[in-house]
């Protein structure tokens, strides 16, 4: 196969930017030029499905039309996802049963019996089309420094990461930890990881050490992989030395990888492994492992309402499938575009829809390492006309903070490349959805809130796919995805058949992308999402269905806070505030916050001998949280009261503190189960004083 004219000096360029975008002429010379040209790897095709890119109908059995497919979809859904994954997906064994699940046991299989490699359909088949396709546009931090990657070189750097862990000692079905910032070396170590075989555990670099201590060990990584330091927002964070303080309880870890992110050495133990440099010595061929659909692809932490973090699991046909498909068709993403998300890849949104559904297409994807106000706040829509990004997702937290800024900091810059505005992680309430649509889009572009979870593994329910003229209200998710069957629950578990209602938002059929199950822990997947609403997969949100049946998400239903689009469990905070020795006990709950959405709010009860002034406390208090969790989840407000509200079989009215934060004295509710009723008076009292 011919793929382009000089490895050589792509190994060589590409090298470079691993590290810090340095040019490194020497270490080239040992890059192993020209070899992989004549080697490059491919599973093995047959059977029936040798296209990857064939017209759009024909990946659907040859319906089209929004209504129609939605139809297909849900009314034949074996036949609906078997013609997408044969059309869409490259497999190395066919799959012969579409789907073996059973929601009512949690049982969710899907197109068992085939086998793929996730990385082929992400890398080679795209190097065998187009090799000099830009796949990775890395925004770094630093303005105007973007370094871009064809799906060759990323196909390159992946196979050397593969041989790397290989040679390390990393078996299929072992999980790899990555703790690294937005950038093409994570990438290529997730798609490495899938090459292989192993499980990636992507934990977000703004976790403590502790957290991520937690996330290593529940998921028994022996291999951690990092950057010496990350940067972001032009400020410098030492993630190495974070893995340091992480690993020293983690007994299953014996080799940690370290990227240079920046120049600055770092202390380098026995355990740890200069990865750039041992790259260098890895073949750029890299044989991809045969896995069968139902193998683990990923694990991903994300907060539940009690408890420690769970693992979901996701595996692999299914996963890619569903991003794949969701992001052609809600984004309206056509070949050639250039995709923004700007999450970041330690959340789901940037696993699917920065990583695999955008590689899965094709697609040339961003990957934002900065944040939206650095240096200024015009920074995403610089990066929108310096890389021409014809699709932006990004979340509502954000779009909230830029439009107090004002219109000069858009306007500046030219949005013609824009087609389709995107919103993702909380509920974008209408003024933000106005000025998202009629200032950044220009009123042209369609504005697509997307509601899904980690759990989903991709975008549920969004206006897209639609057809061209089909109505989108502002702040409505709207309607449900292919294959997507929504419904709504009463308080009595019955399903609400009527419109203009709302209730508990649970799924009545299965789909690709879901989750399989909580690493280690079935049991817990079992009775979070399946035991609630028996037969139906429970979502933990409610919603609205409108007149027109369009729905709307209200929030979560559980003590799940989602600050600025990140979720975070009431308990987890709590477990920490209550470890501190002044603390007796405490209650966390979530409060409306103009920019964040929501906001940490900790009613904190001291021991009876603690003489600390409380500003002082306070202080304390929130930066245990940042160390001990991460930043996101420290309480903006913490209020120091004699006794919680408590019924009498001790159980703590959180409803009751919910409605004193949001100065709702007169829905108070029932308060004769209240042991002490002195207490929430002392509570109004005390909340009015700290405003
Ligand atoms: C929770 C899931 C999915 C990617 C980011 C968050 C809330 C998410 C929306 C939306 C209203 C939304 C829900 C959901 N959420 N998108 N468009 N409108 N709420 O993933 O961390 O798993 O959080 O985020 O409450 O349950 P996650």
């Amino acid at each position: 196969q011919t793929v382009g004219n000089d490895p050589g000096r792509v190994a060589c360029a590409e090298l470079s930017s691993w590290v810090n975008a340095m040019w490194l002429p020497a270490k080239c010379a040992a890059a192993g030029r020209g070899v992989w040209a004549s080697r490059l790897c491919v599973l093995r095709r047959s059977g029936s499905n040798t296209a990857a890119f064939m017209p759009e109908a024909a990946g659907f059995g040859g319906v089209s039309g929004r209504a129609a497919l939605q139809d297909f979809s849900l009314s034949d859904g074996d036949s609906f996802w078997a013609a997408a994954a044969r059309h869409r997906l490259s497999w190395s064994r066919p799959f012969r049963t579409v789907r073996d699940c059973d929601l009512s046991r949690g049982r969710i299989k899907w197109f068992e019996d085939g086998e793929l490699n996730v990385s082929v359909n992400c890398l080679d088949r795209h190097v065998h089309t187009c090799p000099e396709r830009v796949a990775l546009i890395w925004e770094r931090d630093e303005r105007g420094s973007e370094v871009r990657y064809t799906y060759r070189e990323l196909l390159e750097m992946t196979c050397r990461v593969g041989n790397l862990l290989r040679r390390r000692g990393v078996k299929k079905g072992d999980c790899v930890t990555i703790y690294m910032p937005t950038c093409p070396l994570a990438v290529a170590s997730m798609l490495a990881c899938a090459r292989i075989g192993a499980a990636h555990n992507v934990v977000f670099a703004g976790f403590s050490a502790e957290a991520l201590a937690e996330r290593i060990r529940d998921a028994q990584s022996s291999t951690v992989i990092t950057v010496n330091q990350g940067v972001r927002g032009g400020k410098v964070t030492e993630l190495k030395k974070t893995v340091d303080a992480a690993v020293q309880s983690c007994p299953t870890v014996q080799q940690v990888f370290v990227a240079m992110r920046t120049e600055k050495p770092v202390t380098m133990t026995a355990r740890d492994v200069a990865m750039e440099e041992e790259m260098l010595k890895e073949d750029v061929v890299c044989e991809p492992a045969a896995m069968s659909s139902e193998d683990i692809l990923f694990l991903l932490y994300t907060s539940g309402s009690t408890g420690k973090p769970k693992g979901l699991v996701h595996t692999q046909a299914g996963y890619l499938l569903y991003a794949a498909l969701t992001h052609r068709y809600v984004f309206s993403y056509q070949d050639g575009d250039v995709f923004g998300c700007v999450a970041d890849i330690g959340w789901i949104t940037g696993h699917s829809y920065t990583v695999y559904g955008p590689l899965a297409n094709g697609a040339t994807t961003v990957l934002f390492e900065s944040t939206p106000v650095y240096p200024d706040p015009g920074r995403y829509w610089d990066m929108v006309e310096r890389l021409k990004i014809n699709q932006f997702y990004g979340a509502p937290t954000a779009i909230r903070l830029l439009l107090r800024y004002g219109d000069q900091w858009v306007n500046k810059y030219d949005r013609s490349s824009l087609k389709t505005l995107g919103s993702v992680g909380e509920p974008i309430n209408t003024e933000a959805w106005e000025w998202y649509h009629r200032v950044v889009g220009e009123g042209r572009c369609p504005v697509v809130d997307t509601w899904w979870q980690t759990e989903t593994g991709g975008i549920c329910i969004a206006p897209k796919p639609s057809e061209p003229d089909a109505e989108i209200v502002p702040g409505m998710a709207m309607r449900p995805f292919f294959g997507i069957k929504p419904v709504l629950m009463d308080a009595e578990g019955k399903v609400l058949t009527t419109n203009n209602t709302s209730g508990a938002l649970c799924m009545a059929q299965p789909w690709p992308g879901m989750a399989r199950t909580i690493h280690n822990d079935h049991q817990r997947f079992i009775e979070t999402y399946f035991r609630p609403y028996p037969g139906y997969f429970f979502t933990g949100d409610g919603a609205y269905r409108s007149k027109e049946g369009y729905y709307q998400i209200t929030g979560r239903l559980d003590d799940v806070i989602n600050v600025s689009g990140h979720r975070i469990g009431t308990a987890e905070i709590e477990d920490v505030v209550n470890q501190c020795p002044a603390v007796a006990e405490s209650a966390v709950i979530g409060y409306s916050h103009s920019i964040k959405g929501e906001a940490v709010y900790a009613f904190v009860v001291l021991k009876k001998d603690v003489n600390v002034p409380e500003a002082e406390l306070s202080k304390e208090l929130k930066s245990i949280v940042s160390e001990k969790i991460a930043k996101y989840a420290s309480p903006d407000l913490i209020q120091f009261v004699k006794r919680l509200p408590k019924t009498r079989s001790g159980k703590i009215m959180r409803r009751v503190l919910r409605k004193v934060v949001e100065s709702d004295l007169d829905s108070l509710g029932d308060l004769s189960t209240l042991d002490d009723p002195t207490a929430v008076q002392e509570i109004i009292q005390g909340h009015q004083e700290l405003l």
